[in-house]
């Protein structure tokens, strides 16, 4: 059996933890030959980007972040001839199967191929943990960890400047980061795209919390999230951006809304006012223990599906048991934070 192995998307921590379970399990277990394919779904257009996997190529690489096998946003079905290109290239490979690491857009091409015939095992990726189909995806830990981390340091420059400190933390389209870290890191104010909200509100709660004796306030706001400034820049809530440029699935670069929620806030509280932006920080660097561990079931869960025949599958977490998941099921809409949750931590919001 040849495999083929491919992580795509955003990088996130735990890849390597990925890659190194299904070779070591492939070759060790199965006799398997693996073969990486670099950068995403690029790796199998054009000329191919292609190299063997041996055990000694993926040792010393549990606690390495980012992947040895480079990602791309490489969209296969963006031009009508690549899908064409890539069966053809899957086929000069005389790969019998492939693995895809990734999150919605790489596992939704996996998806498209496995209807198309390819023989295909997809893990959960992604920082967000937003794909449908598993309470979480490997990466999320990590990225929660260290948002968690940049809060607390936060809290003690912001209580010594009596500053409010608004912490920009990534998420395109859900809030689990920043929900996640703001209640573990114990912000005052969190911002996610599940709640849209005006600005007024957010100037009230920091206003009342100052009121009450505290000269210092951390916000965390999703990169996603929907504040209505009642501006010339934003009047109704729209997602800020970078720029209006989109990658190959249609996803517009978002990021400044931390900048612009300062602003705002000391123009209209007249409390001192700073911006962090927590960016690629949140990505980068070795995964936590908890994601090493994931990362690790979900690279041996998919070994056993290859062996089993479970194709056109997810991996997933359900509770504490790995099991499969259609890998339309997982693609078909986004998981956002649940109401309950968002409802719990209100409890300690402020
Ligand atoms: O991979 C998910 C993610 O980190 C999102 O949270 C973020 O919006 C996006 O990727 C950033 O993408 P890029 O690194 O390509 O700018």
């Amino acid at each position: 059996m040849r495999v083929g192995i491919l992580t795509g998307g955003g990088d996130c921590p735990g890849l390597n933890a990925v890659i190194r379970a299904v070779v070591r399990k492939g070759i060790n277990k199965n006799g398997w030959e693996v073969i990486g394919i670099r950068e995403g779904w690029k790796g199998l257009l054009g000329d191919t980007n292609v190299q063997p996997l041996g055990i000694n190529d993926v040792s010393g690489i549990l606690h390495r972040g980012g992947t040895i096998l480079k990602t791309s946003r490489t969209n296969p079905f963006k031009t009508g001839d690549n899908p064409d290109e890539l069966m053809r290239n899957l086929k000069d490979l005389e790969l019998d199967c492939l693995v895809a690491i990734g999150g919605e857009d790489t596992l939704g091409v996996a998806q498209k191929l496995g209807s198309m015939g390819v023989k295909v095992v997809g893990i959960p990726k992604t920082i967000d943990n937003d794909l449908s189909g598993t309470d979480q995806t490997f990466g999320f830990d990590t990225a929660v960890n260290i948002a968690m981390e940049a809060i607390d340091r936060l809290h003690t420059t912001a209580e010594s400047h009596n500053r409010v400190l608004v912490t920009e933390v990534m998420g395109r389209h859900t809030g689990w980061i920043a929900l996640y870290a703001g209640v573990a890191g114990g912000a005052d104010v969190i911002l996610i795209p599940e709640r849209p909200v005006v600005i007024d509100k957010v100037c009230e709660l920091i206003r009342k919390r100052h009121k009450r004796g505290k000269d210092f306030s951390i916000v965390v706001v999703s990169e996603g999230a929907k504040v209505a400034f009642n501006t010339e820049v934003d009047k109704d809530g729209s997602l800020i951006v970078k720029d209006m440029g989109v990658d190959q699935f249609g996803h517009v670069r978002l990021g400044g809304i931390g900048t612009l929620l300062a602003d705002e806030i000391e123009k209209r509280t007249k409390f001192e006012a700073r911006a962090v932006i927590l960016g690629h920080i949140q990505r980068g660097g070795a995964p936590s223990a908890y994601d090493r561990v994931l990362a690790t079931r979900y690279g041996s869960a998919a070994v056993d599906f290859i062996r089993e025949g479970k194709f056109g599958q997810m991996v997933a977490l359900r509770g504490n048991e790995i099991v499969g998941v259609e890998l339309t099921e997982a693609v078909y809409s986004l998981k956002r934070v649940d109401e309950k949750f968002i409802e719990m931590a209100e409890e300690y919001i402020g």
